[in-house]
Protein backbone atom coordinates (compact mmCIF):
# COMPACT_ATOMS: atom_id res chain seq x y z
CA UNK A 1 0.00 0.00 0.00
CA UNK A 2 2.50 2.29 0.90
CA UNK A 3 4.71 2.09 -2.17
CA UNK A 4 1.83 2.66 -4.23
CA UNK A 5 0.56 5.40 -2.49
CA UNK A 6 3.96 7.32 -2.88
CA UNK A 7 3.99 6.32 -6.59
CA UNK A 8 0.90 8.17 -6.71
CA UNK A 9 2.61 11.11 -4.79
CA UNK A 10 5.53 11.03 -7.49
CA UNK A 11 3.14 11.07 -10.37
CA UNK A 12 1.03 13.77 -8.69
CA UNK A 13 4.00 15.93 -8.02
CA UNK A 14 5.12 15.63 -11.45
CA UNK A 15 1.81 16.87 -12.85
CA UNK A 16 2.07 20.05 -10.52
CA UNK A 17 5.30 20.66 -12.42
CA UNK A 18 4.19 20.14 -16.06
CA UNK A 19 0.72 21.72 -15.27
CA UNK A 20 3.34 24.97 -13.71
CA UNK A 21 5.07 25.16 -16.71
CA UNK A 22 1.93 24.91 -18.95
CA UNK A 23 0.46 27.64 -17.19
CA UNK A 24 3.13 29.88 -18.75
CA UNK A 25 1.41 30.07 -21.81
CA UNK A 26 -2.56 31.18 -22.14
CA UNK A 27 -2.90 28.62 -25.11
CA UNK A 28 -1.79 25.77 -22.48
CA UNK A 29 -3.06 27.58 -18.92
CA UNK A 30 -6.47 25.41 -19.03
CA UNK A 31 -5.01 22.27 -19.80
CA UNK A 32 -2.35 22.71 -17.69
CA UNK A 33 -4.56 23.72 -14.67
CA UNK A 34 -6.44 20.66 -15.30
CA UNK A 35 -3.59 18.42 -15.00
CA UNK A 36 -2.77 19.76 -12.06
CA UNK A 37 -5.82 19.31 -10.60
CA UNK A 38 -5.88 15.98 -11.78
CA UNK A 39 -2.61 15.11 -9.64
CA UNK A 40 -4.22 16.98 -6.26
CA UNK A 41 -6.89 14.99 -6.44
CA UNK A 42 -5.59 11.45 -7.48
CA UNK A 43 -3.09 12.72 -4.36
CA UNK A 44 -5.94 13.14 -2.34
CA UNK A 45 -7.74 10.05 -3.02
CA UNK A 46 -4.78 7.78 -2.57
CA UNK A 47 -4.36 9.77 0.77
CA UNK A 48 -8.13 8.91 1.80
CA UNK A 49 -8.15 4.93 0.52
CA UNK A 50 -4.56 4.00 0.83
CA UNK A 51 -2.65 6.08 3.79
CA UNK A 52 -1.63 3.33 6.83
CA UNK A 53 0.09 4.83 9.85
CA UNK A 54 3.22 2.87 11.46
CA UNK A 55 0.57 0.39 12.91
CA UNK A 56 -0.78 -0.33 9.98
CA UNK A 57 -4.55 2.01 10.66
CA UNK A 58 -5.54 3.06 7.83
CA UNK A 59 -7.45 6.86 8.09
CA UNK A 60 -10.02 7.23 10.15
CA UNK A 61 -12.57 10.28 10.39
CA UNK A 62 -14.45 9.47 6.81
CA UNK A 63 -17.58 11.54 7.43
CA UNK A 64 -15.65 14.69 8.75
CA UNK A 65 -13.20 14.30 5.86
CA UNK A 66 -15.98 13.56 2.81
CA UNK A 67 -18.36 16.50 4.50
CA UNK A 68 -15.07 18.98 4.18
CA UNK A 69 -14.42 18.04 0.59
CA UNK A 70 -18.26 18.59 -0.72
CA UNK A 71 -18.08 21.32 1.25
CA UNK A 72 -15.47 22.99 -0.15
CA UNK A 73 -15.79 21.50 -3.80
CA UNK A 74 -19.07 23.38 -3.78
CA UNK A 75 -18.01 26.59 -2.44
CA UNK A 76 -15.08 26.49 -4.59
CA UNK A 77 -16.74 25.56 -7.63
CA UNK A 78 -19.69 28.83 -7.39
CA UNK A 79 -16.89 31.05 -6.47
CA UNK A 80 -14.63 30.32 -9.25
CA UNK A 81 -18.03 30.55 -11.99
CA UNK A 82 -19.54 33.17 -10.68
CA UNK A 83 -16.55 35.09 -9.83
CA UNK A 84 -16.18 38.66 -11.95
CA UNK A 85 -13.36 39.39 -13.90
CA UNK A 86 -12.33 42.35 -11.92
CA UNK A 87 -12.73 40.60 -8.36
CA UNK A 88 -10.28 37.84 -9.41
CA UNK A 89 -7.30 38.89 -6.83
CA UNK A 90 -10.29 38.96 -4.27
CA UNK A 91 -11.30 35.54 -4.63
CA UNK A 92 -7.69 34.55 -4.83
CA UNK A 93 -6.64 36.05 -1.38
CA UNK A 94 -9.59 34.12 0.25
CA UNK A 95 -8.92 30.71 -1.37
CA UNK A 96 -5.38 31.54 -0.50
CA UNK A 97 -6.47 32.47 3.44
CA UNK A 98 -7.95 29.35 3.57
CA UNK A 99 -5.13 27.52 2.68
CA UNK A 100 -3.04 29.39 5.38
CA UNK A 101 -5.31 28.73 7.84
CA UNK A 102 -5.27 24.78 6.73
CA UNK A 103 -1.62 25.30 7.14
CA UNK A 104 -1.64 26.72 10.70
CA UNK A 105 -4.40 24.15 11.94
CA UNK A 106 -2.60 21.32 10.77
CA UNK A 107 0.25 22.94 13.35
CA UNK A 108 -2.96 22.85 16.13
CA UNK A 109 -3.59 19.51 15.86
CA UNK A 110 0.39 18.36 15.33
CA UNK A 111 1.17 20.01 18.70
CA UNK A 112 -1.30 18.57 20.62
CA UNK A 113 -0.25 15.32 19.51
CA UNK A 114 3.50 16.04 20.07
CA UNK A 115 2.08 16.95 23.47
CA UNK A 116 0.23 14.29 24.51
CA UNK A 117 3.26 12.25 23.27
CA UNK A 118 5.92 13.54 25.02
CA UNK A 119 7.26 11.61 27.73
CA UNK A 120 10.09 10.52 30.51
CA UNK A 121 12.85 7.86 29.39
CA UNK A 122 14.95 6.26 32.27
CA UNK A 123 17.50 8.70 33.86
CA UNK A 124 16.27 12.26 31.30
CA UNK A 125 13.72 14.28 32.29
CA UNK A 126 10.42 14.47 30.00
CA UNK A 127 12.11 17.56 27.81
CA UNK A 128 15.64 15.73 27.63
CA UNK A 129 13.70 12.39 26.52
CA UNK A 130 11.39 14.77 23.96
CA UNK A 131 14.83 16.55 22.23
CA UNK A 132 16.23 12.81 22.26
CA UNK A 133 13.71 11.46 19.87
CA UNK A 134 14.03 14.19 17.34
CA UNK A 135 10.62 16.11 18.41
CA UNK A 136 12.74 19.23 18.60
CA UNK A 137 12.94 19.36 14.76
CA UNK A 138 9.04 18.13 14.75
CA UNK A 139 8.58 21.24 17.06
CA UNK A 140 10.63 23.63 14.65
CA UNK A 141 8.54 22.73 11.67
CA UNK A 142 4.84 22.88 13.76
CA UNK A 143 5.96 26.30 14.58
CA UNK A 144 7.38 27.52 11.70
CA UNK A 145 3.73 26.18 9.53
CA UNK A 146 1.52 27.45 12.47
CA UNK A 147 3.70 31.42 12.35
CA UNK A 148 3.65 31.63 7.87
CA UNK A 149 0.13 29.89 7.53
CA UNK A 150 -1.41 32.29 10.73
CA UNK A 151 -0.02 35.29 8.78
CA UNK A 152 -0.61 34.43 5.49
CA UNK A 153 -4.67 33.63 7.03
CA UNK A 154 -4.90 36.80 8.63
CA UNK A 155 -3.19 38.96 6.05
CA UNK A 156 -5.30 37.05 2.75
CA UNK A 157 -8.23 38.01 5.04
CA UNK A 158 -7.28 41.48 5.21
CA UNK A 159 -6.82 41.89 1.63
CA UNK A 160 -9.90 40.24 1.12
CA UNK A 161 -11.91 43.09 2.65
CA UNK A 162 -9.95 45.72 1.45
CA UNK A 163 -10.31 44.45 -2.44
CA UNK A 164 -14.30 44.36 -1.94
CA UNK A 165 -14.61 47.56 0.23
CA UNK A 166 -15.62 45.91 3.56
CA UNK A 167 -11.79 46.94 4.94
CA UNK A 168 -10.48 50.52 5.14
CA UNK A 169 -6.46 51.18 5.31
CA UNK A 170 -5.41 51.97 8.83
CA UNK A 171 -3.16 53.32 9.77
CA UNK A 172 -1.45 55.25 12.91
CA UNK A 173 2.14 56.86 13.81
CA UNK A 174 4.14 53.64 14.59
CA UNK A 175 2.60 51.18 13.31
CA UNK A 176 5.79 49.71 11.55
CA UNK A 177 7.17 49.59 14.31
CA UNK A 178 4.56 48.07 16.44
CA UNK A 179 4.70 45.49 13.21
CA UNK A 180 8.44 44.84 14.07
CA UNK A 181 7.68 44.82 17.89
CA UNK A 182 5.46 42.42 17.36
CA UNK A 183 7.21 40.35 14.88
CA UNK A 184 10.57 39.97 17.59
CA UNK A 185 8.24 38.70 19.80
CA UNK A 186 7.16 35.90 17.76
CA UNK A 187 10.46 35.18 16.59
CA UNK A 188 11.14 35.17 20.56
CA UNK A 189 9.09 32.82 21.68
CA UNK A 190 9.70 30.43 18.55
CA UNK A 191 13.20 30.64 19.74
CA UNK A 192 12.41 29.99 23.12
CA UNK A 193 9.78 27.07 22.50
CA UNK A 194 12.50 24.96 20.24
CA UNK A 195 15.61 25.95 22.32
CA UNK A 196 13.37 24.85 26.14
CA UNK A 197 9.72 23.63 25.18
CA UNK A 198 9.30 25.43 28.71
CA UNK A 199 6.73 23.96 30.99
CA UNK A 200 4.03 27.05 29.68
CA UNK A 201 4.70 25.85 26.36
CA UNK A 202 0.82 24.99 25.47
CA UNK A 203 0.68 29.04 26.63
CA UNK A 204 3.00 30.03 24.75
CA UNK A 205 2.35 28.41 21.96
CA UNK A 206 -1.07 29.62 21.76
CA UNK A 207 0.28 33.43 22.44
CA UNK A 208 2.36 32.58 19.15
CA UNK A 209 -0.55 31.95 17.16
CA UNK A 210 -2.22 35.11 18.54
CA UNK A 211 0.89 37.77 17.93
CA UNK A 212 0.76 35.76 14.36
CA UNK A 213 -2.98 36.36 13.46
CA UNK A 214 -2.17 39.68 14.68
CA UNK A 215 0.98 40.46 12.24
CA UNK A 216 -1.05 39.32 9.47
CA UNK A 217 -3.43 41.84 10.21
CA UNK A 218 -1.24 45.25 10.24
CA UNK A 219 1.08 43.92 7.95
CA UNK A 220 -1.16 43.96 5.39
CA UNK A 221 -3.82 47.18 6.68
CA UNK A 222 -1.86 50.10 6.05
CA UNK A 223 -0.90 49.09 2.50
CA UNK A 224 -3.09 50.62 -0.42
CA UNK A 225 -6.06 48.75 -2.40
CA UNK A 226 -3.80 48.64 -5.40
CA UNK A 227 -0.78 47.39 -4.02
CA UNK A 228 -2.77 43.91 -2.96
CA UNK A 229 -2.07 41.83 -6.24
CA UNK A 230 2.12 42.03 -5.07
CA UNK A 231 1.12 41.39 -1.22
CA UNK A 232 -1.43 38.57 -2.52
CA UNK A 233 0.95 37.05 -4.15
CA UNK A 234 3.94 37.35 -1.21
CA UNK A 235 1.04 35.58 1.03
CA UNK A 236 0.98 33.24 -1.40
CA UNK A 237 4.34 32.11 -1.08
CA UNK A 238 3.87 32.22 2.31
CA UNK A 239 0.64 29.40 1.99
CA UNK A 240 3.19 27.71 0.37
CA UNK A 241 5.63 27.34 2.77
CA UNK A 242 3.46 26.43 5.34
CA UNK A 243 1.74 23.48 3.36
CA UNK A 244 5.44 22.42 2.70
CA UNK A 245 6.14 22.72 6.45
CA UNK A 246 2.70 19.87 6.59
CA UNK A 247 4.31 18.44 3.69
CA UNK A 248 7.27 17.65 6.01
CA UNK A 249 5.36 16.72 9.21
CA UNK A 250 3.15 13.98 7.55
CA UNK A 251 6.09 13.28 5.06
CA UNK A 252 3.92 13.63 2.37
CA UNK A 253 5.76 14.22 -0.71
CA UNK A 254 2.52 15.60 -3.51
CA UNK A 255 2.39 18.22 -0.49
CA UNK A 256 5.91 18.97 0.07
CA UNK A 257 6.49 19.39 -3.49
CA UNK A 258 3.17 21.19 -4.36
CA UNK A 259 3.92 23.54 -0.95
CA UNK A 260 7.70 24.22 -2.53
CA UNK A 261 6.18 24.90 -6.28
CA UNK A 262 3.67 27.20 -4.84
CA UNK A 263 6.02 29.00 -2.49
CA UNK A 264 8.69 29.44 -5.36
CA UNK A 265 6.16 30.67 -7.67
CA UNK A 266 4.59 32.90 -5.44
CA UNK A 267 8.02 34.44 -4.79
CA UNK A 268 9.08 34.99 -8.65
CA UNK A 269 5.56 36.77 -9.03
CA UNK A 270 5.77 39.04 -6.28
CA UNK A 271 9.43 40.08 -7.59
CA UNK A 272 8.82 40.14 -11.18
CA UNK A 273 5.95 42.54 -10.29
CA UNK A 274 7.92 44.98 -8.53
CA UNK A 275 10.56 44.40 -11.24
CA UNK A 276 7.69 45.56 -13.77
CA UNK A 277 6.63 48.72 -11.57
CA UNK A 278 10.38 49.50 -10.78
CA UNK A 279 9.60 49.45 -7.64
CA UNK A 280 11.31 47.51 -4.72
CA UNK A 281 9.19 44.93 -2.31
CA UNK A 282 9.90 47.39 0.43
CA UNK A 283 8.88 50.34 -1.16
CA UNK A 284 5.19 48.26 -1.76
CA UNK A 285 5.00 47.74 1.86
CA UNK A 286 5.92 50.19 3.38
CA UNK A 287 5.73 53.09 0.75
CA UNK A 288 2.68 55.35 0.16
CA UNK A 289 1.98 55.21 -3.87
CA UNK A 290 -0.63 57.09 -5.57
CA UNK A 291 -1.52 60.73 -4.23
CA UNK A 292 -4.55 61.88 -5.24
CA UNK A 293 -3.61 64.91 -7.82
CA UNK A 294 -6.85 65.17 -9.61
CA UNK A 295 -7.21 67.00 -13.08
CA UNK A 296 -10.43 68.05 -14.64
CA UNK A 297 -10.15 71.02 -17.00
CA UNK A 298 -8.40 71.12 -20.43
CA UNK A 299 -5.19 72.24 -19.50
CA UNK A 300 -2.92 70.62 -17.10
CA UNK A 301 -0.41 72.17 -14.30
CA UNK A 302 1.72 73.75 -16.58
CA UNK A 303 -1.25 75.58 -18.74
CA UNK A 304 -0.64 72.63 -21.50
CA UNK A 305 -4.20 71.72 -23.11
CA UNK A 306 -5.01 68.22 -24.37
CA UNK A 307 -7.48 68.14 -26.87
CA UNK A 308 -10.78 66.04 -27.69
CA UNK A 309 -11.83 63.82 -30.74
CA UNK A 310 -15.32 63.17 -31.33
CA UNK A 311 -16.83 59.36 -32.18
CA UNK A 312 -17.15 60.14 -35.81
CA UNK A 313 -13.92 61.35 -36.23
CA UNK A 314 -12.27 58.22 -34.45
CA UNK A 315 -14.22 55.74 -36.57
CA UNK A 316 -12.97 57.99 -39.78
CA UNK A 317 -9.20 58.24 -38.60
CA UNK A 318 -9.41 54.12 -37.70
CA UNK A 319 -11.40 53.29 -40.92
CA UNK A 320 -8.49 54.46 -43.29
CA UNK A 321 -5.43 53.13 -40.99
CA UNK A 322 -3.73 50.18 -42.09
CA UNK A 323 -1.96 49.02 -38.52
CA UNK A 324 -3.76 49.83 -35.13
CA UNK A 325 -2.80 48.33 -32.02
CA UNK A 326 -4.88 48.67 -29.05
CA UNK A 327 -3.61 48.91 -25.60
CA UNK A 328 -5.84 47.46 -22.98
CA UNK A 329 -5.87 49.30 -19.38
CA UNK A 330 -7.27 48.63 -16.01
CA UNK A 331 -10.62 50.40 -17.47
CA UNK A 332 -11.37 48.06 -20.09
CA UNK A 333 -11.86 45.37 -17.51
CA UNK A 334 -13.74 48.05 -15.12
CA UNK A 335 -15.98 48.71 -17.75
CA UNK A 336 -15.98 44.86 -18.82
CA UNK A 337 -15.40 46.06 -22.57
CA UNK A 338 -13.63 42.90 -23.56
CA UNK A 339 -16.65 41.11 -25.99
CA UNK A 340 -16.89 44.79 -27.44
CA UNK A 341 -13.01 45.29 -28.36
CA UNK A 342 -12.99 42.18 -30.09
CA UNK A 343 -16.11 43.13 -32.29
CA UNK A 344 -14.04 46.38 -33.17
CA UNK A 345 -11.15 45.05 -33.75
CA UNK A 346 -13.34 42.24 -36.24
CA UNK A 347 -14.90 45.01 -38.08
CA UNK A 348 -12.01 46.24 -38.71
CA UNK A 349 -9.83 43.37 -40.08
CA UNK A 350 -12.77 43.18 -42.77
CA UNK A 351 -11.89 46.66 -43.45
CA UNK A 352 -8.67 45.12 -44.29
CA UNK A 353 -6.88 47.15 -41.11
CA UNK A 354 -4.10 44.74 -39.04
CA UNK A 355 -5.05 45.01 -35.50
CA UNK A 356 -2.65 43.69 -32.61
CA UNK A 357 -3.01 44.33 -28.87
CA UNK A 358 0.03 45.54 -26.91
CA UNK A 359 0.17 44.14 -23.77
CA UNK A 360 2.38 45.74 -20.91
CA UNK A 361 3.06 42.66 -18.06
CA UNK A 362 1.47 44.92 -15.23
CA UNK A 363 -1.40 46.61 -17.41
CA UNK A 364 -4.37 46.08 -14.74
CA UNK A 365 -5.03 45.16 -11.25
CA UNK A 366 -2.66 41.30 -11.45
CA UNK A 367 -0.47 39.24 -13.24
CA UNK A 368 -1.96 38.63 -16.70
CA UNK A 369 -5.05 41.05 -16.01
CA UNK A 370 -5.55 41.49 -19.62
CA UNK A 371 -4.35 38.02 -21.20
CA UNK A 372 -6.95 36.21 -19.44
CA UNK A 373 -9.86 39.03 -20.08
CA UNK A 374 -8.88 39.30 -23.38
CA UNK A 375 -8.60 35.16 -23.82
CA UNK A 376 -12.39 35.63 -22.10
CA UNK A 377 -13.62 37.45 -25.05
CA UNK A 378 -11.98 34.84 -27.80
CA UNK A 379 -9.23 37.19 -29.02
CA UNK A 380 -6.81 35.01 -30.53
CA UNK A 381 -3.48 34.46 -28.69
CA UNK A 382 -1.15 35.47 -32.07
CA UNK A 383 -2.98 38.86 -31.56
CA UNK A 384 -1.34 40.00 -28.02
CA UNK A 385 2.16 41.39 -28.64
CA UNK A 386 4.35 41.72 -25.45
CA UNK A 387 6.15 44.85 -24.61
CA UNK A 388 9.48 44.85 -26.50
CA UNK A 389 7.82 43.74 -29.32
CA UNK A 390 5.07 45.97 -29.20
CA UNK A 391 7.49 49.11 -28.90
CA UNK A 392 9.57 47.82 -31.61
CA UNK A 393 5.75 47.95 -33.62
CA UNK A 394 4.83 51.51 -33.27
CA UNK A 395 6.89 53.80 -35.24
CA UNK A 396 5.37 51.53 -38.44
CA UNK A 397 1.39 52.24 -36.37
CA UNK A 398 -1.19 54.34 -37.80
CA UNK A 399 -3.16 54.87 -34.75
CA UNK A 400 -2.58 53.38 -31.31
CA UNK A 401 -6.05 53.05 -29.20
CA UNK A 402 -5.42 53.48 -25.44
CA UNK A 403 -8.77 51.76 -23.89
CA UNK A 404 -8.30 52.54 -20.45
CA UNK A 405 -4.54 52.39 -19.41
CA UNK A 406 -3.03 55.48 -17.84
CA UNK A 407 0.47 54.61 -16.01
CA UNK A 408 1.47 51.63 -18.38
CA UNK A 409 1.83 54.49 -21.37
CA UNK A 410 3.04 57.36 -19.12
CA UNK A 411 6.32 58.89 -20.51
CA UNK A 412 6.91 60.43 -17.15
CA UNK A 413 8.59 56.63 -16.49
CA UNK A 414 11.18 57.60 -19.09
CA UNK A 415 11.18 61.45 -18.97
CA UNK A 416 11.03 62.28 -15.74
CA UNK A 417 13.37 61.24 -13.00
CA UNK A 418 10.87 63.20 -9.99
CA UNK A 419 8.23 60.92 -10.67
CA UNK A 420 7.50 57.98 -8.84
CA UNK A 421 7.06 55.41 -11.61
CA UNK A 422 10.42 56.72 -13.22
CA UNK A 423 12.33 53.39 -14.38
CA UNK A 424 9.27 51.83 -14.99
CA UNK A 425 9.21 50.16 -18.59
CA UNK A 426 6.02 51.30 -20.65
CA UNK A 427 4.72 51.14 -24.34
CA UNK A 428 6.13 54.19 -25.74
CA UNK A 429 2.99 55.05 -27.86
CA UNK A 430 3.45 58.23 -28.74
CA UNK A 431 6.12 56.57 -31.40
CA UNK A 432 2.88 56.05 -33.59
CA UNK A 433 1.36 58.05 -35.87
CA UNK A 434 -1.79 58.54 -34.06
CA UNK A 435 -2.77 58.69 -30.41
CA UNK A 436 -6.45 57.89 -29.81
CA UNK A 437 -6.76 57.59 -25.69
CA UNK A 438 -10.13 56.41 -24.22
CA UNK A 439 -11.18 57.03 -20.27
CA UNK A 440 -13.57 58.53 -18.78
CA UNK A 441 -11.92 61.91 -17.78
CA UNK A 442 -8.49 63.37 -16.71
CA UNK A 443 -8.58 61.76 -13.37
CA UNK A 444 -5.05 59.97 -12.70
CA UNK A 445 -4.74 56.40 -13.11
CA UNK A 446 -3.47 53.71 -10.13
CA UNK A 447 0.13 55.76 -9.76
CA UNK A 448 -2.09 59.44 -8.81
CA UNK A 449 -0.28 60.89 -11.46
CA UNK A 450 -0.71 63.60 -14.74
CA UNK A 451 -0.06 61.69 -18.09
CA UNK A 452 1.99 64.23 -20.24
CA UNK A 453 0.76 62.06 -23.04
CA UNK A 454 -2.62 63.09 -22.94
CA UNK A 455 -1.28 66.66 -23.71
CA UNK A 456 1.13 66.01 -26.83
CA UNK A 457 0.20 67.14 -30.08
CA UNK A 458 -0.93 63.74 -31.31
CA UNK A 459 -2.95 62.48 -28.93
CA UNK A 460 -6.71 62.95 -28.42
CA UNK A 461 -8.69 62.04 -25.81
CA UNK A 462 -12.10 60.03 -26.47
CA UNK A 463 -13.76 60.24 -22.95
CA UNK A 464 -16.68 57.73 -21.96
CA UNK A 465 -17.06 54.75 -20.53
CA UNK A 466 -14.85 52.08 -22.71
CA UNK A 467 -17.85 49.26 -22.92
CA UNK A 468 -20.30 52.31 -24.14
CA UNK A 469 -17.74 54.11 -26.80
CA UNK A 470 -16.45 51.05 -27.82
CA UNK A 471 -20.29 50.54 -29.13
CA UNK A 472 -20.65 53.86 -30.94
CA UNK A 473 -17.26 53.53 -32.36
CA UNK A 474 -18.73 49.71 -33.70
CA UNK A 475 -22.24 51.42 -34.66
CA UNK A 476 -19.86 54.60 -36.36
CA UNK A 477 -17.71 52.02 -38.33
CA UNK A 478 -20.24 50.28 -39.99
CA UNK A 479 -21.81 53.08 -41.60
CA UNK A 480 -18.91 53.95 -43.01
P1 LIG B 1 -4.27 52.71 -14.51
O1 LIG B 1 -3.01 53.47 -14.59
O2 LIG B 1 -4.84 52.41 -13.18
O3 LIG B 1 -5.35 53.52 -15.36
C1 LIG B 1 -6.61 53.02 -15.62
C2 LIG B 1 -7.43 54.12 -16.24
O4 LIG B 1 -8.66 53.53 -16.64
C3 LIG B 1 -7.74 55.24 -15.30
O5 LIG B 1 -6.97 56.38 -15.56
C4 LIG B 1 -9.26 55.50 -15.50
O6 LIG B 1 -9.45 56.84 -15.89
C5 LIG B 1 -9.63 54.57 -16.64
N1 LIG B 1 -10.94 53.96 -16.47
C6 LIG B 1 -11.50 53.49 -15.33
N2 LIG B 1 -12.73 53.01 -15.57
C7 LIG B 1 -12.95 53.18 -16.89
C8 LIG B 1 -14.04 52.87 -17.75
N3 LIG B 1 -15.19 52.32 -17.30
N4 LIG B 1 -13.93 53.17 -19.06
C9 LIG B 1 -12.80 53.75 -19.54
N5 LIG B 1 -11.74 54.05 -18.78
C10 LIG B 1 -11.81 53.77 -17.47
O7 LIG B 1 -4.21 51.33 -15.31
P2 LIG B 1 -3.05 50.69 -16.21
O8 LIG B 1 -2.55 51.68 -17.22
O9 LIG B 1 -3.61 49.40 -16.67
O10 LIG B 1 -1.86 50.48 -15.20
C11 LIG B 1 -1.92 49.53 -14.18
C12 LIG B 1 -1.39 50.13 -12.90
O11 LIG B 1 -1.67 49.23 -11.83
C13 LIG B 1 0.10 50.34 -12.93
O12 LIG B 1 0.46 51.52 -12.24
C14 LIG B 1 0.63 49.13 -12.20
O13 LIG B 1 1.88 49.33 -11.59
C15 LIG B 1 -0.46 48.92 -11.15
N6 LIG B 1 -0.50 47.56 -10.63
C16 LIG B 1 -0.59 46.53 -11.49
C17 LIG B 1 -0.52 45.24 -11.01
C18 LIG B 1 -0.58 44.11 -11.99
S1 LIG B 1 0.19 42.76 -11.64
N7 LIG B 1 -1.23 44.23 -13.11
C19 LIG B 1 -0.41 45.00 -9.65
C20 LIG B 1 -0.37 46.10 -8.78
C21 LIG B 1 -0.41 47.37 -9.30
P3 LIG B 1 -10.88 57.55 -15.65
O14 LIG B 1 -11.17 57.42 -14.20
O15 LIG B 1 -10.68 58.94 -16.11
O16 LIG B 1 -11.86 56.79 -16.51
Amino acid sequence: MASILTLIYLIASITFIVGLKMLAHPARARKGNLIAAAGMAAAIAGTILLYEDDNGNGLQNHFWILGGLIIGAIAGTVAARKVKMTAMPEMVSMFNGMGGACAALISVVEFEHLMSSLHATPGLTVIESAFQSGLRTHLLIILAGLIIGSISFAGSMIAWGKLNGSIRDITFRGQHLFNIVVLLLVFLMFFYLVGWLPANGVLLFYTVLGLSLLYGVFFVMPIGGADMPVVISLLNSFTGVAAACGGFLYDNKAMLTGGILVGAAGTFLTILMCKAMNRSLLNVLIGSFGSDQKQSGGTNAHGTTYKEISLSDAAMVMNYAQKIIIVPGYGLAVAQAQHTCHELEKLLELKGVEVTYAIHPVAGRMPGHMNVLLAEADVSYDKLQEMEQANSEFPTTDVVLVLGANDVVNPAAKDDPSSPIYGMPILDVSLAKTVIVNKRSMKPGYAGIENALFFQPKTSMLFGDAKQVLQNLINELKEL
